[in-house]
C-alpha cells in the first residue's frame, strides 16, 4: 500500500481542504504515514499570509528534497497559497516538486496520481470547492462547512485574494444538504469558513440567500448542536446576522470581529472600508443584542504610516472593547500587494516589536479581566479529549470558544456541564457538575 504524508499550514480553510485531501488519498487507496520520511508520496498544503509562514513552510521542503535525492521515485506534492503566489516559477525554484495545484485545484492532486503523467504538473485555475471530495474528519464531532470561497476585497496588505480569487458562494441547497449529512454522521458542532463568511450568497442566482438566513437553515438542522463561523468582516456585519446569535440556538456566543487598527486613517491605508466609528457601533449592536457574547480580533501593528498616535488609537479601542482574545501581527510586506509598495513611513523593526508587546499586555490584561465573568457559572463545555497540561484532566470548550481544563469523566464528542472555578486570560478551569455527572 502506498503512504502519504501531509503537512498544513495556515488558515482553517486549508484545515479543510487538507481533510478533503485524506479524504481523496484514502480513497485512492493511500494510508497515512506517520514520519515523512515513510512516505511515497510528499505532499504539503501551504500558507502565504506572512513572510513567517513562507519561511517556516521552505524549512520543511528542504527535507522533502532531500527525502526525493535519496529516493527518486518518491512523489512531492506542494498545494496552497503558496504553490499559488508562486506558480509561475515554482517548477524552476524547486525543480525536485512533482506537482503543485492552487486552493481551488485540490480534486486535480487525484488527476495526477493516477495518470500516466511523469512530468511536473500545476494547476493553478480556480475549478470547484472541496467540500464535495470525501473528508477525514480530525474529530467526528466537529465539521467544516466551507460556504465560499475567495474575496472580493482588497485590503492592501493581504496576499488571499491573488490566490483565492474572486468570491464564490456555494449553492444553499448544497450547503444544507452537506450539514444534513455531516449531522447524520454525528457532527454536533460546524463551522462555516470562507475569507469573508457574511457576505455569503450575493452572487448567487436566481435566488440569493443572505448569510443570516443560512444560519437559521443550519440551525433548523437535527443534531447540529452548535454553529460557529469564521471570518466575518466588520463592514458586512449587520443586524440580521447579529441577531441570529440572540435568537438562533445553536449560533455560538462568539464573534470574531477582526479590527487590523482602531485608526480609521491606517484603516483607510488598508482599504478596509469602514472607520473606527463604525467598528465601534457593530461591537455596540453586538453588546446591544448578545450582551455575553465573546468577541476576538486579528490586528496588524506597523502597518506603513502607523504613527505612534495610530497605534494609540488602535490600544484605545482594545481597551474600550475589551475583547476575550486576540490575534495579533507584525505587519509584512506580501508580494504583489499594494502595501508592500509603500516605501514611506515605513515603522522599524524594533518599533513594531515594541508595540507589539504593549498591545499584547493590553489584550491579555482585558481578557483576563473579562474572563472573570465565567468564574461560578455552569457552562457547557464540548468534549475534545485529555488536558495538554495535566492528562489527569479533560479539554473541551465552551460555546464562547474558551480552552476550559477540568476535572470530569466525560467522553470526547459529549456536551457536559462545567462548574467553572478558575479564568486566565487563555484558558477557564473547573469541575465537571456533579448534576451532569449524575444524568450520565
Ligand atoms: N479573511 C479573514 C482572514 C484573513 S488572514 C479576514 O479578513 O479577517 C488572517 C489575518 O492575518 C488578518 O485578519 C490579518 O490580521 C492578518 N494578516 C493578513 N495579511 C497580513 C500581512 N501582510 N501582515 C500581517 N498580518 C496580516
Ligand atoms: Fe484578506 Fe481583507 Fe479578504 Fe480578509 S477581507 S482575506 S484580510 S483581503
Ligand atoms: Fe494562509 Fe491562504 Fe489561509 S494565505 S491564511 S492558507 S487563505
Amino acid at each position: 500500500m502506498k503512504r502519504y504524508h501531509l503537512t498544513t499550514f495556515g488558515c482553517q480553510m486549508n484545515e479543510h481542504d487538507s481533510e478533503h485531501m485524506k479524504g481523496m488519498l484514502e480513497s485512492l487507496g493511500y494510508e497515512e504515514a506517520h514520519e515523512r520520511a515513510e512516505a511515497d508520496l510528499i505532499l504539503f498544503n501551504t500558507c502565504s499570509i506572512r513572510e513567517s509562514a513562507d519561511s517556516r513552510f521552505t524549512a520543511h521542503l528542504g527535507e522533502a528534497k532531500r527525502l526525493k535525492r535519496e529516493e527518486p521515485e518518491r512523489i512531492v506534492g506542494v498545494g496552497g497559497c503558496w504553490a499559488q503566489s508562486v506558480k509561475e516559477e515554482v517548477f524552476e525554484r524547486f525543480p525536485f516538486v512533482d506537482v503543485a495545484f492552487g486552493p481551488g485545484q485540490v480534486h486535480k492532486l487525484a488527476e495526477f496520481l493516477t495518470s500516466e503523467s511523469l512530468s511536473a504538473q500545476g494547476y493553478f485555475e480556480f475549478e470547484g470547492f472541496t467540500g464535495h471530495l470525501p473528508a477525514r474528519r480530525a474529530r467526528p464531532y466537529q465539521g467544516w462547512l466551507q460556504i465560499s470561497v475567495g474575496c472580493n476585497c482588497a485590503c492592501s496588505y493581504c496576499i488571499v485574494p491573488s490566490t483565492r480569487g474572486r468570491e464564490v458562494s456555494r449553492p444553499t441547497t448544497e450547503l444544507i444538504a452537506e450539514a444534513q449529512a455531516m449531522a447524520a454522521d454525528g457532527v454536533k458542532e460546524v463551522t462555516l469558513l470562507g475569507q469573508n463568511v457574511n457576505s455569503y450568497g450575493r452572487d448567487l442566482r436566481p435566488t440569493r440567500t443572505s448569510f443570516a438566513e443560512l444560519l437559521a437553515m443550519i440551525d433548523a438542522i437535527d443534531g447540529i448542536e452548535r454553529v460557529r463561523y469564521t471570518s466575518p468582516h466588520p463592514k458586512d456585519m449587520r443586524e440580521d446576522v447579529i441577531r441570529a446569535h440572540a435568537e438562533l440556538p445553536s449560533v455560538c456566543e462568539h464573534i470574531h470581529l477582526p479590527l487590523q487598527s482602531g485608526s480609521s486613517r491606517i484603516l483607510k491605508a488598508m482599504r478596509r472600508t469602514y472607520d473606527r466609528q463604525r467598528y465601534m457601533d457593530r461591537v455596540a449592536l453586538i453588546r446591544e443584542y448578545v450582551p455575553d457574547a465573546a468577541i476576538t480580533t486579528d490586528i496588524i501593528v506597523g502597518f506603513p504610516g502607523e504613527t505612534e498616535d495610530d497605534f494609540k488609537q488602535t490600544l484605545e479601542v482594545a481597551e474600550e472593547v475589551g475583547y476575550d482574545g486576540a490575534f495579533t501581527f507584525v505587519f509584512s510586506a506580501r508580494r504583489g500587494t499594494e502595501a508592500a509598495g509603500i516605501t514611506e513611513g515605513l515603522v522599524p523593526h524594533r518599533v513594531k516589536v515594541g508595540r507589539m508587546e504593549r498591545l499584547v499586555e493590553l489584550v491579555q490584561r482585558r481578557a483576563h479581566e473579562r474572563a472573570q465573568r465565567f468564574v461560578g457559572r455552569t457552562l457547557e463545555v464540548l468534549v475534545e479529549g485529555p488536558s495538554r497540561t495535566d492528562p489527569e484532566k479533560l479539554r473541551g470548550r465552551t460555546r464562547h470558544n474558551k480552552v476550559v481544563n477540568f476535572g470530569g469523566l466525560a467522553a470526547p464528542g459529549e456536551l457536559t456541564m462545567v462548574d467553572i472555578a478558575a479564568a486566565s486570560s487563555q484558558t477557564l478551569s473547573g469541575e465537571e457538575s456533579l448534576l451532569a455527572r449524575a444524568c450520565r
